[in-house]
């Protein structure tokens, strides 16, 4: 079978993640690094040995090269111009997160992969974690019964500069999507509606707010709260978060670093109104392939095999709506139905 060749457009600091698993498939063949410096391209190059072409504009390369494959690892802002642009010239596109940097942008390039047939799948490198694999799994194995609400809290001090300090939103934008999106996965169940108050420390140094509080309704009357920043100044949590699902018959916990357990009442327990006497079940979590590797040995065995990857646009877009909705919420100081934006 012939190889797939990429154009590879954004050479910035997440590409790391990419090159060092891009470089172990034997399917694939990086035919150019593109990248508006040109120095960033012409780095990766050299550090990791590719005989490739170097571009500074995606539309010549992938004009001039006719690739299979777009990988964009740009900003933000520019996600939907480079997805539409390739799905224009024929190529599947495996994008960083976000999708888009709007619902309206988001919602143009799922009409477009529908339109073209081709695929444009999503890095939502958090859901490919062992340990939240074992939180799911706690779920799944209905140990603790049917879930009624889902906590996560997700506390870092984060000083990364460059694009970040100056957006509008950016714990939302930039980081709360891997959040909302773990939730979805752990529970399988999509968003109905959000309220979001977005907020600033009195210390921040984003331009944007950095910390924010959501209340999500989820099918099934399940409730999701997200309680978040990106500046806080200790008791910081793991940047998978800390989670707590309250079910029907017990709680499941995972603190972000150790294995994730679950407990249910004791049957001695003889304090009807206030008991304390639990039992604890530690997880052992499954051996998975992690992070950036994961999904995109996912992305690419899904392009050669035509099976739907699960970071797939058609359903990425309901963690993006997470995302937008929350927002919205925040400006309008209003509660957010999904259905209203996608
Ligand atoms: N999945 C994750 O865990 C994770 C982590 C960090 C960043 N990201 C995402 O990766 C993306 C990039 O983030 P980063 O931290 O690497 O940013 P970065 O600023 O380090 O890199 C972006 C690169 O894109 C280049 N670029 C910008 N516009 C371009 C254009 N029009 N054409 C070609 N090149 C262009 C820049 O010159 C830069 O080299 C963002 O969408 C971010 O959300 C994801």
């Amino acid at each position: 079978m012939s190889k797939l060749r990429i154009v590879h457009v954004g050479c910035g600091s997440i590409s790391d993640s990419w090159f060092s698993v891009l470089k172990g498939r034997k399917d694939i063949e990086l035919v150019a690094l593109v990248d508006i410096d040109r120095d960033n391209a012409n780095e990766k190059k050299a550090k990791y040995g590719f005989q490739c072409e170097v571009y500074t504009d995606y539309q010549l390369a992938i004009n001039e090269l006719k690739p299979d494959v777009v990988i964009d690892n740009t900003i933000p802002k520019m996600h939907h111009l480079i997805s539409t642009y390739a799905l224009d010239n024929n190529c599947d596109v495996l994008t960083e997160k976000p999708l888009a940097d709007t619902i309206e942008h988001a919602l143009l390039v799922k009409k477009k992969a529908k339109e073209t047939k081709k695929n444009v799948i999503v890095m939502q490198n958090r859901r490919y974690l062992s340990k939240l694999h074992g939180l799911k799994s706690i779920i799944d194995n209905q140990n603790v019964g049917d879930i009624d609400s889902v906590h996560a809290s997700f506390f870092t001090e984060a000083h990364f500069g460059g694009f970040r300090d100056r957006m509008s939103n950016p714990l939302i934008l930039e980081m709360a999507v891997h959040t909302f999106d773990q939730a979805r996965y752990i529970t399988g169940l999509d968003p109905v509606s959000v309220y979001c108050n977005e907020y600033n420390s009195s210390t921040s140094w984003y331009d944007g707010n950095a910390s924010a509080s959501c209340i999500f309704e989820m099918e099934n009357n399940v409730i999701f709260t997200y309680n978040g920043s990106w500046t806080a100044k200790g008791n910081l949590t793991s940047w998978e978060s800390e989670w707590r699902v309250n079910c029907n018959k017990g709680a499941a916990y995972w603190d972000g670093f150790n294995e994730p357990w679950y407990e249910i009442i004791d049957e001695s327990e003889k304090n009807e109104a206030f008991p304390t006497k639990y039992n604890r079940s530690t997880i052992e979590s499954p051996t998975i392939m992690e992070e950036h590797a994961g999904c995109i040995n996912e992305m690419i065995d899904s392009l050669i095999n035509g099976k739907k990857a699960q970071t797939d646009v058609s359903d990425n877009i309901k963690s993006l709506a997470m995302v937008m909705g929350s927002i919205m919420s925040a400006e309008s100081h209003k509660k957010i139905y999904i259905k209203d934006i996608l």
